[in-house]
């Protein structure tokens, strides 16, 4: 057996490699390494997860955001962006059409805008939980302080997604004006955890400057953190930041990555993101067969979808929330997997322990 496919059986069996371990291995991959990762992460994930897809309601309620990250579309020096936030009564209308669509988790994802005070913030949580308290929600607003996330926790969220981005510091430095740092980052990762969010976090595929060394930084601090999540994407460029003339990340290095989350932590909750799609009309399918087990439909109304724009060409814009829910339902039917109606939790939060390694 070669040497790589043997890196594999070891993460596999001790989820853990050293730097240089990661670097070789994702330096190396090529089809036939990747498909004998992709089969181990099918059979992790229909352990755990069986070929059940959970999906989550994305409401993206607010495109102002006050910082300036260099690959994101709504940053706020992006002066084309045309801004809208959605009130209270749309973020629960959302919440109607999803829940009678068979939605049970609602992520409420949006720049950091100032104007959604922690007063405002807790009252739609809390009003959205008294009404469907059978669903889980999860927030994506950001870095925020530990009294905040704490504050949210206790109105009724119950899961935080937070990408780190990337865990090397120079990389991350190039990603981010100076104001921003990974170490505050990583502080509020931590932060959630200790409070009792499901916590997830991620990083985009082949962002700029990004290297064999990033991604392992990246595996790295994931093993460290043990999140519950793990959101991977390919970057996307998007023509008015100063990443536009950018190469974007590929398919093929974003599935690799997914695969190794999977063997890595089996029970992850592991989305095929929307940026996965957006690359390749089959994305989301093959982010499922490298051993992803979550979708993030849109549930915003049509009216902002457009303007919620991370990258160029983004999908599901145009669609109706019933659409691309038959539509993704479909899609994972194709490929043998069935998208369910359940909240979705982080299986060893569930009540029945079917999880045992
Ligand atoms: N403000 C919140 C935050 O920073 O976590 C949530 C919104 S933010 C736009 C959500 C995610 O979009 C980021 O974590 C980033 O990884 C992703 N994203 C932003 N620009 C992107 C791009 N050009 N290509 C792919 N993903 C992108
Ligand atoms: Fe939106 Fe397919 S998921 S159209």
């Amino acid at each position: 057996m070669n040497q790589f496919k043997r890196l594999i059986d070891k993460l596999e069996t001790t989820s853990y490699l050293t730097k240089e371990e990661w670097v070789m291995l994702i330096e190396n991959r090529n089809v036939e390494i990747s498909e004998y990762l992709f089969e181990k992460a099918r059979k992790w994930q229909h352990k755990y997860y069986d070929n059940k897809i959970y999906t989550r309601g994305l409401i993206e309620f607010s495109n102002y955001c006050k910082n300036d990250c260099y690959y994101c579309g709504i940053r706020r020096s992006n002066r084309s962006a045309e801004r809208y936030r959605l009130n209270k009564e749309q973020m629960m209308e959302c919440c109607e059409i999803g829940y009678k669509l068979g939605f049970r988790t609602f992520v409420l994802q949006g720049g950091e805008d100032g104007w959604f005070s922690q007063e405002i913030l807790e009252d739609i949580i809390s009003t959205i939980k008294k009404k469907y308290p059978d669903c889980a929600i999860t927030l994506s607003i950001g870095e925020r302080s530990y009294k905040s996330y704490l504050g949210l926790f206790q109105a009724g969220a119950d899961r935080y997604l937070l990408r780190h981005e990337t865990a090397e510091e120079a990389h991350y430095q190039k990603l981010h004006p100076a104001e921003l740092s990974l170490e505050n980052r990583k502080r509020c990762l931590f932060d959630l955890k200790k409070i009792g969010y499901q916590t997830g976090t991620g990083f985009m595929v082949g962002s700029p400057g990004q290297t064999a060394a990033s991604l392992a930084e990246d595996m790295i601090f994931i093993s460290e953190l043990e999140p519950h999540m793990v959101g991977i994407g390919p970057f996307v460029p998007h023509h008015e930041t100063p990443f536009a003339k950018k190469v974007g990340g590929t398919v093929e290095l974003t599935l690799f990555m997914i695969g190794l989350l999977r063997v890595m932590m089996p029970k992850l909750l592991l989305p095929a993101t929307t940026a996965l799609g957006t690359i390749d009309p089959l994305g989301r399918e093959k982010g499922i067969q490298a051993g992803a087990n979550v979708v993030m439909p849109n549930l915003s109304p049509t009216s902002v979808r457009k303007k919620y724009e991370l990258y160029d060409n983004k999908i599901c814009t145009g669609e109706e929330s019933a659409e691309c829910r038959t539509c993704l339902s479909q899609r994972m039917k194709n490929i043998g997997y069935e998208l369910v109606t359940d909240r979705g939790d982080y299986c060893e939060f569930k009540e029945e322990k079917k999880c045992i390694r």
